[in-house]
């Protein structure tokens, strides 16, 4: 029988069952929503709203649900549409209507489901914000090594200057930390209580929403409850940032695949994060990277879902907004799994830095630091030695030189009026020198890098820190409603124990 038939003359047939129930998708959030139900409870006894005798019935019940739970053992029925629904029938199953009946009170699938859910993800944000923290922090420990490690530095995609690899792995610290800053304004969206918002337009029982904020974990009230339990912004904004993330994450994978290529030659990713070819002997393909890169793919299309889910939704619940959860779900797994592997291929990744120091040296990239000394030295301005270095990079080409050529590339310049001497030409050509004088703040130059490792790792280390305070107080805020009803159930006066 279902919970709502009284109403109805026939049952809905397999096929509608089939296409509506949510069972699967909401199988994540049986804890989140068997704790909402004991801080409900809690509450409705508190404010006299059910007696205490049928409150500990109801919790005792509950706590048993919470530990079947955690073990494995609460089965959820298809049959029965949702989570919610689930649980609601096994109260009344083991205490009959009359008491299992009460937990409804002052309640509705609309509050509960949001409850539930930002429950749910507030613990998934952290978690992957703790992972998006650490992969920072590992792209940082890898960098202390590789200060005065030359690396070619690309715009356009083409050669342009010499960097570090520790310039360079930094540099996704840096946009990773970003990230993590994103994740915790998420966070804070997402950890308010809805709760007590019933249906859509409050109640007439006397419910006080800050017993189960507390009770909760939850920052505060989410007061207005038709806002409380219609918008999903909480649930797009959370998609949003994963897909910032992975856009990020896409970046970082494509230079991988690029310079992990034959011409490049500066990565080895390993042979663990490579497959072969059928045909082709000589190859290693990079395919997680490219796999990792393809997958910000799934979580745009479950942002735009979720965009599109919503939009032009009336307020007040509609069913259109169980279709919400999916995406979700798709957009969290994909970004935590892409997320750790992807740690784990960077932190493999060989770097090879003669091929890099050879690929500096033929390609001219330190062009712009011959024009700067010319600058310096010979009194002229910036535009006027551009255009001799560009003569001079034009003729070397055609003559199939490089800079390293410093005789030649004296002459040239003598041709053009700048006379620099031999040891001062091999000095400003050399990328490995070139890369020492970046020194300027967030620069390349090793200096500088030290300041940006300092900077970006305590900043990581600041917000780890705040994550870990964030579970911590999530995990108090469970512990402390279990004792509560733990204590409440062997006879403890609940007014007491709701006045912590
Ligand atoms: N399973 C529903 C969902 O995921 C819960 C809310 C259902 N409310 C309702 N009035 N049908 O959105």
């Amino acid at each position: 029988m279902k919970l709502w038939a009284s109403r109805f003359h026939s049952d809905i047939s397999k096929e509608t069952l089939d296409y509506t129930e949510t069972v699967d998708i909401d199988k994540r959030m049986i804890r989140s929503d068997l704790w909402a139900s004991l801080a409900h409870v809690l509450m409705l006894c508190h404010q006299r709203i059910v007696p205490m005798q049928d409150g500990r019935a109801l919790v005792k019940c509950l706590l048993r649900m919470f530990d079947d739970s955690e073990s494995g053992r609460l089965r959820l029925d298809r049959a029965l549409e949702d989570v919610h629904l689930n649980i609601e029938a096994e109260l009344i199953r083991q205490l009959g209507l009359e008491i299992g009946g009460k937990v409804h009170t002052a309640r509705s699938r609309n509050d509960q489901v949001v409850t539930d859910t930002r429950i749910y993800i507030r613990e998934e944000i952290i978690k992957l914000c703790e992972q998006v923290l650490r992969f920072g922090l590992d792209l940082i420990g890898k960098a202390r090594e590789h200060g005065e490690t030359l690396m070619l530095g690309r715009t356009h995609s083409q050669p342009a200057q010499p960097i570090s690899y520790a310039f360079w792995l930094t540099s996704y610290s840096s946009i990773l930390l970003r990230d993590a800053e994103r994740l915790l304004n998420a966070y804070t969206t997402v950890n308010k209580n809805p709760l007590g918002a019933c249906a859509l337009a409050g109640t007439s029982f006397p419910i006080d929403r800050q017993i189960t904020t507390r009770l909760l974990g939850f920052d505060q009230v989410l007061l207005h409850a038709l806002d409380a339990t219609s918008s999903r912004d909480f649930m797009i904004e959370t998609a949003a940032t994963l897909a910032i993330l992975m856009s990020n994450i896409s970046r970082l994978c494509e230079e991988v695949v690029c310079y992990s290529g034959f011409e490049h030659a500066a990565f080895d990713v390993g042979d663990s994060f490579a497959t072969g070819s059928s045909i082709m002997p000589q190859k290693r393909n990079p395919v997680v990277a490219e796999l990792a890169r393809a997958r910000s793919a799934v979580v745009y299309g479950s942002l735009f879902e979720l965009l599109t889910v919503v939009k032009g939704v009336s307020l007040g619940y509609s069913c259109d907004l169980q279709q919400d959860k999916p995406p979700l779900w798709r957009a969290l797994d994909t970004t935590k799994a892409t997320l750790s592997i992807l740690n784990s291929q960077v932190l493999a990744i060989k770097y090879d830095p003669y091929r890099a120091k050879q690929g500096c040296w033929n390609t001219f990239c330190t062009a712009t630091e011959l024009a700067n000394h010319i600058v310096q030295e010979g009194n002229m301005s910036f535009r006027e030695a551009y255009d001799i270095v560009g003569r001079t990079v034009k003729e070397l080409v055609n003559e199939s030189r490089t800079l390293a050529d410093a005789e030649r590339v004296k002459e040239l310049l003598m041709l053009n009026g700048v006379e620099i001497g031999i040891d001062q030409i091999e000095h400003v050509t050399d990328p490995g020198r070139v890369l020492m004088r970046q020194q300027s703040p967030g620069g390349t130059g090793p200096k500088a890098v030290v300041e940006i490792v300092r900077a970006v790792s305590s900043d990581l280390t600041h917000l780890l820190e705040n994550c870990r305070e964030k579970s911590a107080a999530v995990r108090t805020s469970l512990d402390c409603t279990l004792r509560i009803a733990g204590e409440f159930i062997n006879g403890h006066e609940l007014f007491a124990l709701l006045a912590y």
